[in-house]
């Protein structure tokens, strides 16, 4: 019989979404969480847990909590060296620090380099799957993949496409990007833990020719998905609209390519029509809300409470290295800050949902990760409810698990992150 481990602690299990149920009936505490051979095979009772496997290795996490690894929908690795650049807005922010970034990724080594250390960031802060873009060269879509494979770990990414308005040395081309990109998603999907997003980086940066040739990709293997940024700042939104004076509105620049439909992913979607807010959820698309990203560039206020009730699928993203942190408990902290400003506070069942179940329901990985219930993926992330002085004399008089937990939401960062399993495996990098 395999090796099983238990895991006892406070073992948040999901049951439903806490925007379609109330919070204690979307997510209950049990006792202890036994898995092997990677996969979660029993959540319950401490008691009966051992007693079903008595030779079982018991890792012992007192009264911290377990849950389900963090999953960033949306982030770029290549923007690792250069997150909290000051001073520029979205498209500024681009030209003046993105893209010379960048260009250094046709380097191989260098690829390798920020990889390990996007991997090494991440985990520390209990993330265990992201979907990122990478950079027009295909090198450095090799050395994410090959970086994930080694640590085992569930991830999401493409070749970021651009054939005009990037400077020398970070285009492509309609034909290379096409060639390029099958050949990655050839190479890379279903390979390991690993999925292929064909990924045309946004409609300002790709001509109507390199859209219809991604979309046509797209239509060969419609078992990949399909990022790209829409709707995230109003100059952005101006600049598209000189660009593609045919088109109804930003998102129908993607819809008249073929890159619109369920598997594509539209990160930021802030200041949406009626018609595209309708149109994504027709089509089941999922939107996914980079909150410290649309304060630190000065982006916009997402309008959570309103496309949840429309029914959109949304995933919650640190959108590194736009956003300005690694850390998804930062991220909700925002996602929490900016519904407050909308008069529409998230609970914290939702925050926990959304940086879990709902990240990986937006990527359509729901039935591998997000939740901790048997049959999943052993990646998990245990959290130390009283990590500095602050946050421990304010959840010690917490009532109930929502108020525990709210204070390390709210004020916690990788201190708060007591151990992460990857894949059924401790992560081995901690200090
Ligand atoms: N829009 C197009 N490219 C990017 C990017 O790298 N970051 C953000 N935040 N928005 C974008
Ligand atoms: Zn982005």
């Amino acid at each position: 019989m395999a090796d099983v481990t238990i895991l006892t602690g406070r073992v948040l299990v999901t049951r439903d979404s806490p925007f379609d149920v109330t919070p204690d009936a979307a997510m209950v505490v049990e006792e202890a969480v036994a898995i092997a051979e990677g996969r979660i095979m029993a959540v319950g009772a401490q008691h009966d847990l051992l007693a079903a496997h008595p030779a079982a290795q018991v890792e012992a996490y007192g009264d911290k909590l377990i849950l389900p690894g963090f999953v960033d929908a949306h982030v770029h690795y290549p923007q690792t060296a250069i997150i909290a650049s000051w001073g520029k807005r979205l498209i500024d922010w681009l030209n003046s620090y993105t893209f010379p970034e960048e260009m250094r990724f046709g380097d191989p080594a260098y690829a390798a380099e920020i990889a390990a250390r996007y991997f090494d960031l991440t985990a520390a802060q209990g993330t265990t799957t992201m979907c990122s873009f990478c950079t027009i060269h295909p090198e450095s879509v090799e050395a994410f993949f090959a970086e994930a494979q080694r640590r085992r770990q569930r991830v999401v990414a493409g070749k970021t496409c651009m054939d005009r308005n990037a400077p020398d040395g970070l285009r492509d081309s309609v034909q290379s990007a096409y060639d390029d990109s099958k050949t990655l998603l050839e190479r890379w999907h279903g390979v390991g833990r690993g999925s292929y997003a064909i990924t045309p980086r946004f409609s300002p940066t790709s001509t109507r020719e390199q859209l219809t040739a991604l979309g046509a990709l797209w239509a060969e293997h419609p078992e990949a998905l399909m990022q790209t940024h829409l709707s995230e700042q109003t100059d952005e939104i101006a600049w598209v609209r000189e660009l593609f004076p045919e088109a109804r509105d930003y998102l129908d620049t993607y819809e008249a390519a073929g890159l619109l439909g369920p598997g594509g992913l539209y990160g930021h979607a802030i200041h949406l029509d009626p018609r595209e807010r309708a149109r994504l959820r027709e089509v089941e698309a999922s939107l996914v809300h980079c909150p410290t990203s649309n304060t630190f560039i000065g982006s916009g206020l997402f309008d959570m409470a309103g496309l949840m009730a429309e029914g959109h699928r949304i995933g919650l993203a640190t959108d590194t290295g736009g956003g300005s942190s690694f850390s998804m408990l930062r991220t909700m902290a925002a996602a929490y800050e900016i519904g407050q400003l909308r008069h529409t506070p998230l609970h914290p069942a939702q925050l926990l949902w959304l940086a879990t179940a709902g990240s990986a329901r937006a990527l359509r990985l729901e039935e591998q990760i997000g939740c901790i219930a048997p049959g999943m993926e052993a990646d998990l992330v245990v959290l130390d409810l009283a990590s500095t002085p602050a946050i421990a004399q304010r959840a010690a008089h917490a009532e109930n698990i929502w108020e525990a937990v709210f204070p390390t939401i709210m004020m916690g960062d990788d201190r708060a992150v007591a151990d992460v399993w990857i894949g059924g495996r401790p992560w081995s990098g901690r200090a």
